[in-house]
């Protein structure tokens, strides 16, 4: 098997030893290994929803048993993988896909699919993939202004086949192809879907035999190792697929096997949580010095906050301390942008930093470019943890760098499916331990939901202007809103 090959550097957190151990002690106590036990043995640790959370399973490439109420589900996954191997080998003349998914049906796979079109990798062949996440149709209708119809295949990701977006943006894409002259037939043939809900997406007019179904134990924020993956299959080929599995594998048996003391999600989790103790950050950036990990705070974002943005406990108490703002460009772009604030601002933010030993294009100037990226990274690390005292005998605060602002440095050795599949599951297991320690339940979402059943009295108002009876139901400030802007129409 292959093993980890990411490590991680918290030497600039300034944790004593002393210190490691009463996090060590508290991670124990809040529960932590039980929990992980619970997490890989299929236990319903998503207890609101009461189900298990066993995304670890689907990139469980040792195909030992996992148990869901007695039942192995690994035969389940393997027929997933066969199906997405078939659906590579036989796609012929396709020149484009449109992903349709929204949160986690979208960020995963587009992650990848950005991440890995530089080196190592070699796109399997010169299919374009174009992601369709907004409501708003401006993200489509580039999309439609590139794309030719007959050679387009569409693939329609949603775990419960109802979000609103992408039922309303497949809709949208369906009528453009049969405006265009697609046969029903052939559009029937040329949509896939990749959802919980076999049957919603058969309503919809999905062919059976093109649904690649997940489970109801796969959070969508940790779907892109089920068939949600698909896209990325499709553009780079089933084996690289099969080496992202390998790397998140590689990193759930590290999270698995090893003590506290050496457990790299463990460690950054810890991190994270005492920073939020000592100095009260209630913000966290993540800086990739890697410009093909621009999407990576975006996918982070959703993990982080969707899981652990909460205020009830697993025991019906209010949380003091959650997720924490979690935001970031790639370096050396953030320099100019937001370090003004992380090196001389009033709130400490604590920065991850993200570096890969090997540069990531051919360029022939490409080391010389790598060798500056890092030292600029290095030295960003090393200026917000030891600072610079102010020059002038009056303290002059503006010249002054108060240093003690702790990062943690996270080296990968390149930037292949492998690694990344690894670095996105070690933030994985590190919102699961942050969870933990938060003593909240990470896999549900129940915040989203208000927002969603508001809106839709609001569009029923808005597509009725002159039935101003919908408009009492609303409160005078979105009256007065709905009346604004039906009076644009
Ligand atoms: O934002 C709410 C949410 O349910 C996310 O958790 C999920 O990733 C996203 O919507 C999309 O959901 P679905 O895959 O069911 O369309």
């Amino acid at each position: 098997m292959k093993l980890n090959q990411i490590s991680i550097d918290t030497e600039y957190q300034g944790i004593s030893d002393t210190t490691w151990q009463a996090l060590f002690e508290k991670a124990i106590s809040s529960g932590v290994l039980t929990k992980r036990h619970e997490l890989f043995s299929g236990n319903e640790i998503n207890v609101s929803e009461k189900r298990p959370a066993l995304h670890t399973a689907l990139r469980n490439i040792s195909k030992s048993p996992v148990l869901v109420n007695g039942i192995n589900i690994m035969p389940q996954i393997e027929a997933i993988w066969h199906s997405i191997e078939r659906i590579d080998n036989q796609l012929r003349g396709v020149t484009d896909i449109i992903h349709i998914g929204i949160g986690g049906s979208d960020f995963g796979p587009k992650l990848v699919c950005d991440a890995l079109l530089q080196k190592p990798h070699k796109e399997n062949r010169n299919i374009r993939i174009h992601f369709l996440s907004n409501l708003d149709s401006a993200q489509l209708e580039p999309i439609l202004k590139t794309v030719e119809a007959k050679s387009t295949r569409i693939i329609i990701v949603s775990k419960a086949f109802t979000t609103l977006e992408t039922i309303q943006n497949a809709t949208t894409v369906l009528d453009w192809l049969s405006n265009q002259g697609v046969l029903a037939q052939e559009i029937k043939n040329n949509i896939f879907a990749v959802t919980a809900n076999p049957q919603q997406a058969i309503t919809f007019g999905v062919s059976p035999e093109n649904i690649l179904p997940f489970w109801d134990w796969v959070g969508g924020r940790f779907s892109v190792w089920s068939a949600v993956g698909l896209s990325i299959a499709l553009k780079f080929g089933f084996k690289v697929f099969q080496e992202f599995l390998a790397g998140a594998y590689a990193m759930d048996h590290h999270f698995k096997t090893a003590e506290p003391i050496n457990n790299q999600p463990l460690k950054l989790a810890l991190t994270t949580y005492h920073n939020q103790i000592r100095f009260g950050s209630k913000s966290q950036a993540i800086i990739p010095y890697a410009h093909r990990l621009q999407l990576f705070t975006e996918w982070l974002q959703q993990l982080e906050m969707e899981s652990n943005g909460k205020t009830a406990t697993l025991d019906n108490h209010s949380t003091t301390i959650s997720a924490p703002v979690i935001f970031g460009t790639p370096g050396t772009n953030a320099q100019h942008s937001f370090f003004q604030m992380l090196h001389q601002g009033p709130e400490i933010i604590p920065v991850d930093f993200i570096a890969i030993r090997e540069p990531m294009s051919d360029l022939p100037q490409a080391k010389i470019h790598h060798r500056m990226l890092i030292a600029n990274c290095l030295a960003q690390s090393q200026a917000l943890a030891l600072g610079k005292p102010s020059n002038s005998s009056d303290n002059n605060l503006n010249e002054k760098y108060p240093g003690m602002r702790p990062s943690n440095l996270i080296w990968l050795p390149r930037l292949d499916a492998f690694n990344l599949g690894s670095l996105m599951a070690l933030y994985e297991h590190r919102t699961f331990c942050l969870g933990v320690l938060y003593g909240l339940n990470s896999f549900d979402q129940p915040g989203v939901e208000l927002g969603k059943v508001l809106a839709k009295p609001i569009d029923e108002a808005l597509s009725n202007p002159s039935k101003l009876s919908l408009l009492n139901s609303f409160d005078d400030i979105t009256k007065k809103r709905i009346e604004w802007f039906n009076s644009k129409t």
